[in-house]
């Protein structure tokens, strides 16, 4: 049976943007889903759904969309749009975006509600709450202020201690103001419904849950689960550390409304985390899968990654909401720390440092934050601190220079020496250097399960030295001068790029983008875990080696952190822009249309006598003949390169008589100033033989 996964991140409200912390997150989230993605058991692929959310609802966003000049409704749905760059610019593949106002959500926190209350767990009692007289409304958590009651910090908000983590009641506070008019409030009697989390059934359930082992192993992470302990241990005699939890509000109020309460909500974080189920049956909604089936399956799992700051409504509100409403309650819960950069610590709500727009505006590869995110992540719940120096160096010297650099150096003597073939004699499982590569396999799975991406990408990059010392040892660039060192050259070449394809797989969890290029560039379908037990084929043909990776410029990261400094290639020059030739003057689009360019097969090539630059070409461009063509392209290219390929000719250029024949026409090539690169063009598959250029 192979596994069944459910996972999600934390739902972000909807008032603003991503932050940085955000996209760590995700991105945390999504490489272990492409890891479980890639996974098979008895040889079928396990099942895996990957949502989120916006979290909509609360006081926050009804203020926030009432300053705008919009319902509640209209300024979530702008927030929602914005989310697709971001999520599809770093690579971050949820199976479904949803909302928390939902009729999905709606629905099923009716319902949980329901079954606590007819499970005797709601209780219903007057309160006295902060009312504001100036605002004429009570006072929602996050607009009181003052003192935590538990460590005495100052300017905490009226439900949690950022300094300390205890949740408790804003009326607990000391010294409280109303942030919307600065005044102190007054108190002021209403029913409130009350979640009895005190109730000893709740606290047998939580100790068990989240104090408890599972296959032997504790559940929670050590961290987490001390601080569940804390929370759960009574003090001075009391049955627990647990108070019961209101989950009520007053209108005016953007939520759910409360069966047969009219003008009460349910407070937003009784309904957020219901969005996590909310957002997947949305989606077995719309693909036609079975919502009920699935989380009633015994085998199914579910996990929900989160940040250290909501450790308290993850492993104490939402699974004994679950377990005492008849549902499935998660498996786990994996916290993670903030994300400081330059040791600065980024607020939740100002979300300071990185601007993920802007890393995408000004033209970051994704794939390097991702690669630098995974190497900064582990297992425990540590802050993460991102730096400029040690990101370039992660990014150019291990992931480039390593990893990347193995393909660049091997490809290009099988491609213009080997006709792009694999040695039919590379050596599998007998060779040392590649069983070592793929006797990890199991190792990096298991990390990878366990979320040591750290530890993932630091084997990963001791393999890479393995095979650049190998490459060493070996010197292809010294084997190719000599035409006796061919069959060598072709075995260390092979063996390097099977390595690096070993390598490719063992990565792609946390750079897909880049392996989907690799698998292009190998011309081998998308790779699964188990493929590192497949070399490739002898004899297996691969296509031209394309750059795969640019290192990252200094000059963009000034521009990443500090908003004034100039983009690099954005007007100001950089590295490459000075290094190509000038720009030729103006032409009009007249000019251009009279050069007429035509897609051309080249249906025979031979070197050329007395001619070392150049190259015969025959060329087909549709018209019921061939046309000579010489090309000075022979330093890059031998004849059987080229045999059978497209390629693009002006087609009406003057013929040309030369010293060995007539050439009729010229075909395009790309190439460095000194000609020390050249790279015929090549139209993409489908352009047959006479196509015209415009
Ligand atoms: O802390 C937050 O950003 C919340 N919006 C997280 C909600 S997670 C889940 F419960 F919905
Ligand atoms: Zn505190």
């Amino acid at each position: 049976m192979s596994r069944k996964l459910f996972v999600t991140t934390a739902l972000p409200y909807a008032n603003a943007p991503f932050h940085i912390g955000h996209i760590m997150e995700y991105i945390q989230a999504d490489i272990w889903v492409r890891f479980q993605r890639m996974q098979q058991d008895d040889g079928a692929p396990r099942e895996v759904h990957f949502v989120c959310a916006d979290d909509a609802h609360g006081a926050p966003i009804m203020i926030a969309a009432e300053k705008a000049g919009k319902t509640p409704q209209e300024f979530v749905r702008e927030i929602a749009e914005g989310r697709k760059k971001p999520l599809g610019g770093f690579h971050i593949n949820f199976d479904n975006w949803d909302s928390t106002d939902s009729p999905e959500n709606h629905e099923l926190s009716r319902e949980i509600y329901k079954n606590l209350k007819a499970n005797g767990l709601i209780d219903a009692r007057t309160i006295e709450q902060f009312f504001d007289p100036v605002k004429e409304m009570f006072l929602p958590d996050r607009y009181i202020k003052g003192e935590c009651p538990k460590c005495g910090a100052k300017d905490q908000n009226g439900d949690s201690c950022e300094v300390c983590g205890s949740v408790y009641a804003p009326t607990d506070l000391k010294n409280p103001y109303s942030v919307l008019s600065g005044t102190s409030p007054v108190l002021k009697t209403s029913e409130h419904f009350f979640f009895r989390l005190s109730d000893p059934q709740c606290v047998a359930f939580l100790r068990e849950w989240a104090l408890g082992a599972v296959n032997g192993h504790p559940r929670l992470q050590p961290e987490v689960a001390n601080k569940a302990k804390e929370w759960l241990e009574g003090k001075d005699g009391a049955e627990s550390g647990l108070s019961d939890w209101d989950i009520s509000r007053d209108a005016p109020y953007f939520g759910i409304e409360i069966p047969d309460a009219p003008g009460k909500y349910f407070y937003v974080w009784l309904d957020a985390p219901v969005g996590y189920l909310a957002s997947l049956k949305n989606y077995f909604r719309k693909t036609g899968g079975d919502f009920d089936a699935f989380m009633a399956d015994p085998q199914t799992e579910q996990y929900h990654f989160i940040g250290k700051d909501i450790i308290y409504f993850h492993t104490l509100f939402w699974p004994a909401m679950l377990h005492f409403s008849g549902k499935k309650t998660p498996d786990n819960v994996f916290v993670h720390g903030f994300i400081t950069v330059s040791g600065e610590k980024m607020s939740k709500s100002r979300g300071t440092g990185i601007s993920p727009l802007r890393y995408l505006d000004i033209g970051m590869d994704p794939e390097w934050l991702r690669y630098y995110i995974a190497a900064k992540l582990n297992a425990h719940v540590e802050d993460v601190d991102f730096t400029a120096e040690d990101f370039i160096a992660r990014v150019n010297a291990d992931l480039i220079g390593k990893y990347v650099n193995i393909a660049s150096r091997a490809a290009g003597f099988i491609f213009k020496k080997f006709g792009g073939r694999i040695d039919p004699g590379i050596p599998e499982s007998s060779d040392s250097l590649l069983g070592h590569l793929r006797a990890g396999a199991d190792e990096i799975a298991s990390l990878y399960e366990a979320r040591e991406y750290g530890r993932v990408l630091r084997q990963i990059m001791q393999y890479a030295d393995m095979v650049n010392a190998y490459t060493d040892e070996h010197k292809p660039w010294v084997l190719a001068k000599d035409p006796m060192y061919e069959a060598l050259l072709h075995e260390v070449c092979s063996k390097l790029l099977e390595a690096f394809r070993i390598l490719t797989i063992y990565l792609k969890p946390v750079l897909p983008a880049l392996a989907e290029k690799v698998e292009a560039f190998l011309n081998l379908p998308s790779m699964q875990w188990a493929d590192v037990y497949t070399p490739m084929k002898s004899g297996h043909l691969i296509n031209a080696y394309t750059h795969l990776m640019q290192r990252v410029d200094e000059r963009l990261m000034d521009a990443l952190l500090e908003p004034d400094a100039p983009v690099p290639g954005a007007g100001e020059s950089n590295d490459a822009a000075q290094a190509i030739e000038h720009i030729a003057p103006e032409i009009t689009i007249e000019d251009f249309e009279k050069v007429d360019l035509r897609v051309a097969k080249i249906v025979e090539c031979s070197l050329v006598d007395g001619a070392n630059r150049l190259l015969r070409l025959s060329l087909d461009v549709g018209e019921g003949r061939l046309r000579n063509v010489f090309a000075g392209i022979r330093s890059a290219y031998q004849p059987e390169d080229l045999v059978g390929k497209m390629t693009v000719m002006v087609a009406n250029l003057a013929p040309r008589k030369m010293k060995f024949g007539i050439s009729e026409g010229m075909v395009l090539a790309a190439s460095d100033p000194d000609d020390s690169g050249i790279y015929i063009l090549q139209p993409w598959p489908g352009a047959t033989p006479g196509m015209k250029i415009r």
